[in-house]
């Protein structure tokens, strides 16, 4: 399909006035409210902001998994909101690859199994390269253990098994959601190492929402969230490595500025 191809020159995220508002009966909660801003391609962004913020509602519109009740997103120069269910469902599988705050990792099949399927789902024309998974398994130290359940693995080994999944289709996009939430500090360094990695290897745009202000640093630039809007945007340490910051955005700006 060649409306999800895109042009090169665009930004690879755009999210233009973005609002969500959750209905329950007869009360609404604005979760998201007006949010704008664009990430370039190669990119590594981090989203920080209070418990109840909205980071993971931005997330789901990000990834297309929910629809804005009014606004943007347009990735890769496509707006979601003109693609049908089918269309934007292969937007996603061609694009996008998420790593939940719950990991959701289907209880049934194996870790390898839950690789596989997400593989499979995503159309890649390549088979799964074999090889590649065996280097993220050595990476994030699940080698030992892909022949178990999800109930057989820890917390931290079901996030880092969801990380090779996400990562086996070598997303334009990865989106995360807290990679590190229900990490120790030893797993936390393996996952950030791994994303850092596939964003300076692999060219891969990297979307991180974290509560963790030392794992945010990471990123290029660190965008603050409080009561559904982005209320600044801050310089983050991974701004000097060449991923498409440019120098003139540095240091903690009002986002009106930016
Ligand atoms: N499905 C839903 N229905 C109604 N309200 C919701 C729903 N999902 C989230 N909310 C509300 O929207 C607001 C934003 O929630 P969201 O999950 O985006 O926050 P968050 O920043 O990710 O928080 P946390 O750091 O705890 O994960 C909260 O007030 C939450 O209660
Ligand atoms: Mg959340």
């Amino acid at each position: 399909m060649g409306s999800v191809e895109g042009a090169t020159a665009s930004p690879i995220i755009e999210a233009e006035k973005l609002t969500k508002v959750y209905r329950s009966g007869r009360i609404e909660v604005p979760a998201v409210r007006g949010v704008s801003f664009t990430v370039e391609r190669g990119e590594f962004v981090s989203i920080v902001g209070p418990s109840g913020s909205g980071k993971s509602t931005l997330f789901y519109l990000l990834g297309g998994l929910t629809r804005a009740t009014s606004g943007r997103v347009v990735i890769d120069g496509v707006d979601f909101a003109t693609l049908n269910d089918a269309q934007r469902t292969q937007l996603r599988r061609h694009r996008i690859a998420f790593v939940f705050q719950k990991f959701n990792l289907l209880p049934t099949l194996t870790a390898m199994g839950n690789i596989e399927i997400a593989y499979s789902v995503s159309r890649r024309k390549e088979p799964l390269d074999r090889a590649y998974l065996d280097h993220l398994s050595g990476l994030l130290a699940i080698k030992g253990r892909l022949e178990h359940l999800p109930s057989e693995l820890s917390g931290g080994e079901q996030q880092r098994v969801a990380i090779a999944r996400a990562l086996v289709t070598r997303p334009a996009i990865l989106l995360a959601d807290e990679p590190t939430g229900n990490l120790d500090t030893k797993n936390s360094e393996v996952v950030l190492e791994m994303l850092m990695r596939s964003n300076r290897e692999l060219g891969q745009t990297v979307l991180m929402i974290t509560h963790n202000p030392e794992a945010a640093a990471i990123a290029g630039r660190i965008l603050h969230m409080r009561d559904g809007q982005v209320v600044s945007v801050e310089r983050g340490r991974g701004a000097s490595n060449g991923n498409g910051m440019r120098p003139e955005s540095g240091g903690t700006t009002a986002v009106g500025q930016v």
